[in-house]
């Protein structure tokens, strides 16, 4: 394994963690933010580490999660969701993140910045 792949795994985990102490108050069935990560930030890693091409796997994750997000309530999740991945590594690229709905041209209606109110995300 190369150390990119090592990093990543080592992130999921800590997702997994986290998900495992923080994802009770979501049903089975609704979208979680455990779930979204484990998803979307495994094929997205190394982009989000170190730029370059824009996978098809990482951008089949972000299209699957937004055509996933129907309801106002996912849509909160999914966006608070994506305002916790830089915090997962310091070696993940926020503005990177930020700009993978873009280069997949798939449009979410908020931009992915800490500075996005997620409770006025409809
Ligand atoms: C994050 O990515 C942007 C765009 O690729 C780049 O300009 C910036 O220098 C990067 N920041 C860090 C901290 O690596
Ligand atoms: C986000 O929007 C809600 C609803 O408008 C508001 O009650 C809340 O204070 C806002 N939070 C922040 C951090 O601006």
């Amino acid at each position: 394994m190369s150390n990119s792949s090592i990093d990543a795994v080592k992130v999921v985990c800590t997702v997994v963690l986290m998900c495992m102490l923080f994802s009770a108050p979501y049903t089975a069935e609704a979208i979680t933010c455990g779930k979204i990560l484990q998803d979307l930030v495994l094929p997205c890693y190394s982009y989000l580490r170190q730029g370059g091409a824009v996978t098809s796997g990482c951008c089949g994750a972000v299209r699957d999660l937004n055509s996933a997000a129907q309801t106002t309530t996912d849509r909160t999740v999914v966006c608070g969701c994506l305002q916790s991945v830089p915090r997962l590594s310091r070696e993940i690229n926020s503005s990177r993140l930020a700009s993978i709905p873009g280069k997949c041209g798939v449009s979410i209606p908020y931009k992915i910045s800490p500075s996005t109110n997620c409770s006025k995300v409809v």
